[in-house]
């Protein structure tokens, strides 16, 4: 054996042969199928009769055995599409890249797009570029189920996930949760058993039918294991693991306590009001949007009113000759909106919360902020129960804002498991359900 550079010669009597070609053999016979312990082996057959470099034969080895023990990982489409979501899909998608037994992969929906609204909120959570992007973008609700369908069957034909991880309630959801059903791949919702009971929202009707057909459903709540053993779903597919949400906040808390939103405002802490509205039933139609305009106004009288809008509000505002109504009043900031930092800083800092959405209801409740959700019902009614939430009417909004100001509100508590565990939590349950390393999933 002599020494030439850094790379270690193994010469054979008869001929030479090229490190790459020697590469090509052991590639061909045995290490890929038996790894470290067929190492020692090939360098026995191999010794004295084949040149190589040591160096380029290692790394080429380690490459070979990392990318076996890849395709032994259990794979796991994390599927995320709007804005609520991300929040839902980054501390799972951390927690399962953590372990050595699974691989999280992201498929964006594309049903935000606004960079605002998806990639910025991405960026917030640390959750690299999604791995699949269907590009779906908005349309009718058909539309967007169809597409998601049709873009999303393609890509589970291709790269055959292990189980399909569906969050929240938005179409996207039943739309991914339906496609792995029909491929007989097993599929997780991550937020199950939540009900309004109001088959008008869309939501509901994506929830209703997610968890019909999942394998495998995470719930944050007991009301939501009442719901689905109510409706006939067996013990064996539910699995309190508590709320998903907490974990980001809790991911980035110092981060979010250091970007002092309400500072860059010029607001007070603790003095302004937080406004965020986008349901279809509050924002379409002037006969709601305009009432609830009204209330902001007279809310706007007592302390300053920040309202973060989604697109579909301020399409709806400016359709309805509402906008100029609404930020001719030196007391109301109207902003687009804005991503997960920047956005619970504000949370943090505010007084009240004025809101429709889902997400706020809990956020508001973990942080014991008063929250005023602008719905005749919720999906979420530990945050009524238990929480700081209260479900009001454009009419009553005064009033109610009126105790908060006051300092009359009730305290409220956190629910159980809604302890930034929950990730965690779930990786446990899944890899019980995986079975043994590297086996097949049983859902
Ligand atoms: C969707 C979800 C809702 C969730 C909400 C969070 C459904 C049925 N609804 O409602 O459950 O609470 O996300 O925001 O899945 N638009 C943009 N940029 C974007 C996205 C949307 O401008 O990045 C505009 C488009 O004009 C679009 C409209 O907003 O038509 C509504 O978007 P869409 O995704 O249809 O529903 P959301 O109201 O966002």
């Amino acid at each position: 054996m002599v020494r030439s550079g850094s790379a270690f010669i193994l010469r054979r009597p008869a001929a030479i042969v090229p490190s790459k070609q020697w590469s090509k053999r052991y590639t061909a016979t045995r290490v890929y199928q038996y790894d470290w312990a067929a190492l020692s082996t090939v360098f026995a057959l191999n010794a004295g009769t084949y040149v190589t470099s040591v160096h380029e034969c290692f790394a080429d080895i380690l490459r070979r055995c990392s990318s076996r023990r890849k395709a032994e990982l259990i794979k796991v489409h994390l599927i995320a599409a709007a804005r609520p979501n991300f929040m839902k899909v980054a501390p799972l998608y951390h927690a399962l890249k953590a372990t050595d037994w699974a691989q999280p992969l992201l498929v964006h929906t594309g049903q935000h797009y606004d960079y605002n609204m998806s990639d910025a909120i991405l960026k917030d959570l640390r959750v690299p570029e999604p791995d699949f992007h269907l590009g779906v973008g908005s349309g009718s609700h058909a539309e967007q189920t169809g597409g998601v369908m049709i873009a999303y069957e393609k890509v589970c034909e291709a790269d055959r996930p292990d189980w399909i991880v569906v969050v929240g309630d938005v179409n996207s959801t039943a739309a991914c949760a339906l496609v792995g059903a029909k491929l007989w791949i097993p599929v997780i919702h991550l937020e199950a058993g939540l009900r309004s009971r109001d088959r008008r929202m869309p939501e509901e009707i994506n929830r209703l039918v997610t968890d019909a057909i999942a394998d495998v459903l995470w719930t944050p709540s007991p009301d939501a294991d009442e719901n689905l053993r109510a409706e006939g779903v067996d013990d064996s597919k539910i699995e309190r693991i508590g709320n998903i949400m907490i974990d980001s906040f809790e991911m980035l808390r110092d981060i979010i306590e250091q970007a002092n939103m309400p500072g860059e405002l010029g607001l007070t802490p603790g003095r302004y009001a937080l406004v965020t509205l986008h349901r279809p039933s509050n924002v379409d139609a002037p006969e709601t949007l305009g009432p609830i305009v009204d209330a902001l106004l007279g809310a706007a009288d007592e302390l300053p009113v920040v309202f973060v809008a989604h697109p579909r509000t301020i399409k709806g505002l400016e359709t309805f000759d509402l906008k100029d109504t609404l930020t001719s009043n030196a007391n109301v900031r109207l902003l687009e909106p804005i991503p997960y930092v920047r956005f619970m800083s504000l949370v943090t800092g505010t007084g009240v919360v004025i809101t429709d959405s889902g997400g706020l209801q809990e956020e508001t409740t973990y942080l014991g902020i008063p929250c005023l959700t602008l719905r005749e019902n919720t999906e979420r009614p530990v945050t009524v129960t238990m929480g700081t939430n209260k479900l009001v009417e454009a009419e009553s909004l005064g009033r109610n804002l009126a105790i908060v100001l006051d300092g009359k509100w009730h305290q409220g508590e956190r629910p159980p498991l809604w302890d930034g565990n929950t990730a965690a939590r779930a990786v446990e349950c899944l890899e019980k359900r995986v079975g043994s390393r590297g086996g097949r999933p049983t859902p």
